[in-house]
């Protein structure tokens, strides 16, 4: 069948904000100890302890905003045991992951927070800090905000321009996405959605009183939703008791709804048709979870404007385990499936206000892997690479004619999402979204058949030229991983003009493609 993209440009979703091509680095195995941060190891480039590879790799994606320290990781960090002379720093027991070499569970708070701020400074993105709600408490978080974003002579502010090196903390770090607890109904302390929902209303409480008297800056509350329905009404309902409504919202105490979305089927390169198939069906799920979210909000905070952030997603292999740092080889299945998720977030842009996927380097669905003398890409980082394009654009509507697979995505989640039975679904072949910006548009699809290359046409109601085409993984297969030699890179590809606004492209089997066209 002959597959058919159709661009709407009449039909505009909204903004993409660039914040859905987000990152997430936690102190979890190699990620930030070895990945980002070796300190004086002089075995690779470094300024100021940061590995110079990694950081040049990352730079070169425009990353818009890098939340840290986790994860599970931060309902157990105290953020001034990472401040001040560096050998003055406790260390301190790892509850949840290995770090660094594997099978030590230790924190040495070598990297902290003016460490992250440098590293972000570096990468020219924004900081999203996740506060400690499960051991810590809205005293330590307000004082986390005023190190980090007053502009005064407290003590606190005068600690933050004594350690900042850089001098760009001066009037304050700036800090603007504030993440109160991570996963609260699980490793952040196994609270209940109205246990929790107190204790979001008391730091958020605090912490909004910071935004409004003592910063320039606003900040922006995230608060921990989950993909389990009920826990979002009933943190909703929660909420809102007590506090009333303003502006449509509880009290006007957040901006954001945060949920989390692993997935996999088979191993991460030993895999069947089946499982090939099986995996990009759940990657779908991530799109219904934000759909979920959207409802509950639509219910509990009518006329408000919280955004969705899907602040933890990815691919999570059984190979990625705790003992080795949730380390897993990275295949083109892996990329394509983040593919697809962003055409979900594109379709949703009006909906969704960030996304961080797990994570950054070495960990689990990762963008950068390092060994002791090299950093290189994964395959995953090249999609985020051909779809930058799209970042602050404007979605378009895109509707696509193609055939499906039909396979059971059902079976075990998470643990946290419970058991699903059958679940019949149909992966369509073709993926697709687009965006315009000024007097250009850019489509990006993604040829999901693991067999055959197919013919797509692309039509959009004006006339346009071809400005630029690649493709990703052509001639390769899906289980191609990257290693320290075997990287992926964007090749070009035919665009043949067939009218006005048409164009068709043959789209190798298991390929993602990139078109701006030029209006
Ligand atoms: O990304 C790994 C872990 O997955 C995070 O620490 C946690 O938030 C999630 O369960």
């Amino acid at each position: 069948m002959a597959v058919e993209i159709h661009l709407r440009r009449h039909d505009r979703i909204g903004e993409i904000a660039p914040e859905l091509y987000g990152h997430f680095a936690e102190h979890l195995g190699r990620c930030i100890y070895g990945g980002v941060w070796v300190g004086d190891d002089d075995r690779v480039s470094t300024t100021d302890g940061i590995r110079e590879d990694t950081l040049e790799l990352l730079q070169d994606l425009n990353m818009p905003v890098l939340r840290w320290p986790g994860g599970c990781f931060a309902d157990d960090y105290h953020w001034e045991d990472g401040v001040g002379p560096r050998e003055e720093r406790p260390v301190r027991r790892n509850l949840h992951w290995a770090q660094g070499r594997a099978e030590v569970f230790q924190e040495p708070n070598d990297f902290g927070t003016d460490e992250f701020v440098r590293l972000c400074d570096a990468l020219g993105t924004e900081p999203y800090f996740a506060a400690n709600v499960g051991t810590g408490d809205p005293q330590e978080t307000l004082d986390w905000a005023e190190y980090c974003n007053y502009d005064g002579d407290t003590t606190l502010a005068e600690r933050r321009r004594e350690n900042d090196r850089t001098g760009t903390g001066e009037s304050g770090y700036g800090v603007k996405y504030w993440g109160v607890g991570n996963e609260n109904w699980g490793c952040g302390g196994r609270m209940s959605p109205e246990r929790y929902a107190e204790e979001f209303r008391q730091h958020a409480n605090y912490l909004r009183t910071f935004s409004g008297s003592m910063s320039a800056r606003d900040m922006d509350l995230v608060a921990v939703g989950h993909i389990n329905d009920d826990w979002n009404r009933r943190f909703l309902d929660q909420l809102e008791r007590g506090v009333g409504w303003v502006d449509g919202a509880p009290h006007n105490l957040l901006d954001h709804l945060a949920v989390h979305r692993y997935y996999s089927a088979g191993d991460d390169t030993d895999f069947d048709d089946g499982q090939y198939y099986k995996l990009l069906a759940r990657s779908e799920r991530v799109a219904e979870d934000i759909d979920d979210a959207k409802a509950a909000l639509d219910e509990f905070a009518p006329r408000s404007d919280i955004g969705v952030v899907v602040d933890e997603w990815g691919v999570w292999h059984p190979q990625a385990i705790s003992e080795n740092g949730l380390e897993q080889a990275n295949t083109v299945r892996d990329a394509l499936s983040a593919a697809s998720v962003f055409d979900d977030f594109h379709e949703r842009a009006d909906v969704v206000t960030m996304a961080n996927i797990a994570q950054t380097v070495n960990v689990l669905q990762c963008l950068v892997q390092t060994n002791e003398e090299a950093a290189w890409a994964t395959p995953t980082y090249e999609v985020f690479d051909l779809y930058r394009p799209h970042m602050g654009q404007t979605a378009l509507d895109t509707v696509v004619e193609t055939d499906a697979h039909t396979v059971d995505a059902g079976g075990p989640g998470r643990a946290s999402e419970g058991e699903r039975g059958r679940d019949e679904h149909e992966v369509d072949y073709v993926s697709a979204s687009a965006s315009e910006g000024e007097e250009s548009i850019y489509a990006t699809f993604s040829n999901r058949d693991r067999d055959r290359a197919r013919d797509v046409a692309v039509t959009l109601d004006a006339d346009a030229t071809v400005e630029d085409a690649g493709v990703l993984f052509a001639n390769r297969e899906p289980d191609e991983h990257s290693t320290p030699d075997e990287t992926f890179e964007t090749e070009g590809v035919d665009v043949e003009k067939t009218g006005d606004g048409e164009f068709v492209v043959e789209a190798p089997s298991s390929s993602v493609v990139g078109i701006s066209l030029g209006l």
